[in-house]
């Protein structure tokens, strides 16, 4: 597990350790940095480790108009979300299980979330790819696209008071359920929720594309 605060890193290797019966290995650091995931991949090789599956879930968002917003957390977000997700040591081992922890966002156009939903249209496109070409040396790519989550995200994505966070959101333990059988069945992408499915498979690809920017940023303006 990696991620930047280290007190619930080894709180959560407790819990999966004593729960399982297992050494959990827990890496702190910051993947925005410019040497985070390259950190990261150090780490584990000193530590002896080799990775049979790989969950990419670290990511951010932001509400706000594009051009009030700082620059800054964007491009960090455009590091976090995109940039510190390529691992290559799998094809060498010659099998491997990624999971990309994407959003219904990758699916949509983004008004007030801009960045966001571009950095997770980038990753629906780059998973699908990279499990093409990966798939006959043994190694899958599946996309998680999850609508609204019961976690921290909204409140760190200023996202609180807008119809996304609608109050009956998936708990994260039924995402990470439904994200982990699609992987370990090899599927392509899969998206958690039956009435999601139906807006982005069924219903989007048929309305015009003004309509849509407007439904969205409706859906994430404050009330
Ligand atoms: N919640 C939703 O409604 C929702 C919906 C669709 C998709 N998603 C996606 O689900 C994924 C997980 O989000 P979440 O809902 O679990 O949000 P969260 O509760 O805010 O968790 C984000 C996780 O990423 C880690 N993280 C954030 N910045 C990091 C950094 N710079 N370096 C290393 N780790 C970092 C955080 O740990 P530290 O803070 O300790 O670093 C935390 O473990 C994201 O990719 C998000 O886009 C969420």
């Amino acid at each position: 597990m990696a991620a930047r605060c280290a007190e619930q890193l080894n709180a959560h290797k407790l819990e999966v350790e004593t729960a399982h019966g297992v050494s959990a290995h827990v890496f702190s650091l910051d993947l925005t940095a410019e040497v985070g995931a390259a950190d990261l991949h150090a780490q584990i090789k000193a530590a002896g480790l080799s990775v049979d599956i790989l969950i990419n879930n670290a990511g951010f968002g932001r509400q706000g108009e594009f051009v009030e917003r700082s620059l800054e957390v964007d491009l960090g977000m455009i590091d976090l979300n995109v940039k510190a997700l390529v691992a290559d040591d799998m094809i060498e081992q010659g099998s491997g299980k990624i999971l990309h922890v994407n959003s219904t966002a990758g699916f949509m156009l983004g008004p007030l979330q801009a960045t966001y939903f571009a950095t997770k249209a980038f990753v629906k496109s780059f998973s699908q790819a990279l499990d093409e070409a990966l798939r006959g040396k043994g190694v899958t790519s599946t996309v998680l696209a999850p609508g609204f989550v019961e976690t921290e995200f909204a409140k760190a994505a200023d996202l609180e008071d807008t119809g996304l966070v609608n109050g009956d959101g998936a708990t994260a333990e039924s995402v990470a359920q439904h994200g982990y059988d699609a992987m370990m069945a090899g599927k392509l992408v899969t998206i958690n929720q039956f009435g999601l499915r139906f807006m982005i498979n069924c219903l989007m690809p048929f309305m015009p594309y003004r309509m849509k920017l407007k439904m969205i940023s409706k859906m994430q303006t404050k009330a």
